[in-house]
């Protein structure tokens, strides 16, 4: 069995398999998870599931040991080297299109957190619209995407990556040149938590993905706005809003029904701001 080596520097058995990630699924969610597929290595795992047959798209999860081309929100890069990550991306289809399809992003990001705090992880939160941060770096990042499937349907394809064990080179890291801090598992996760187990975690996150996918069809947004307000980070918290014609202060309020950000500016207005329109970069609130 292949061992990667811990940026803690503990030696860890740990593979990625698809049939012990399979069987890790709680067995009264397995029967709705289709088919788990591990690769050594991919351009990116949410472009794989979108080239395959809509049939084999549905309840099938792709992972990857490395991408070569990691993608995250607004056209950016996701790092996405070999030694111990997950990336891991899910495809779900909806076979009407009636559901509150831009909260989606924010029930993943509640999915993930649920992962990682089930993973023995604590003080973590979402800082809209679903970057996961950890003592204020961040620590996972959700890309999702979602298509019209015909007859009305939609297939949503949810792209989730998070630093487990991120190796650590020398100076020439290509990490050091990823423009946010950063964090892994590695660092937050204390005893008896640690080592992290990829496989475990990433069953523990199908789990997660295949309740909340199931409560979303049936409640929309609704049902997780107690788990959002715990999460946000933002809320209460000063912030600027970056469009791409200037910037805006106030205060962030939540969401809405549409998963909009919530600002009461500093002039007193309400406004809200849709995902990918804007970039939150001040006001982080640590638990
Ligand atoms: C972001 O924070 O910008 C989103 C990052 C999403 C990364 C994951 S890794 C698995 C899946 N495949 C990709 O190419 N991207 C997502």
């Amino acid at each position: 069995m292949k061992k990667s080596v811990s940026s803690t520097g503990s030696a860890v058995a740990d593979i990625l398999d698809a049939e012990a990630i399979a069987e890790g699924v709680l067995p009264s969610l397995r029967p709705q998870l289709r088919r788990v597929t591990v690769l050594t290595e991919v351009d990116s795992t949410n472009s794989e599931i979108n080239r395959l047959k809509p049939a084999e798209q549905h309840a099938h999860a792709i992972l990857a040991e490395r991408q070569t081309g990691g993608r995250g929100r607004r056209d950016r890069k996701w790092h996405s080297p070999a030694g111990g990550n997950i990336y891991l991306s899910f495809g779900w289809r909806f076979p009407h299109g009636d559901h509150p399809f831009s909260t989606l992003p924010l029930v993943a990001a509640i999915a993930v957190g649920n992962t990682l705090k089930r993973a023995g992880l604590e003080g973590h939160g979402i800082k809209w619209p679903n970057d996961i941060l950890a003592g204020g770096k961040k620590l996972s990042g959700i890309l999702v995407e979602l298509k019209s499937s015909g007859s009305g349907g939609s297939t949503a394809i949810i792209g989730v990556g998070i630093n487990v064990h991120m190796p650590s080179t020398g100076p020439e890291d290509p990490l050091k040149n990823i423009d946010r801090p950063w964090t892994d598992l590695d660092s937050q996760l204390r005893e008896p938590f640690l080592p992290c187990n990829r496989n475990q975690l990433a069953s523990g996150l199908l789990d997660q993905l295949l309740a909340a996918l199931g409560r979303f069809e049936r409640t929309g947004f609704e049902s997780f706005r107690s788990a959002w307000k715990k999460f946000d980070l933002l809320e209460d918290g000063e912030v600027t809003v970056e469009l791409d014609d200037g910037t805006v202060d106030g205060i962030a309020r939540g969401v809405n029904d549409a998963g909009e950000l919530l600002l009461e500016t500093t002039e007193g207005k309400k406004r809200s701001f849709h995902a990918g329109e804007v970039r939150v970069f001040r006001g982080i609130r640590t638990f």
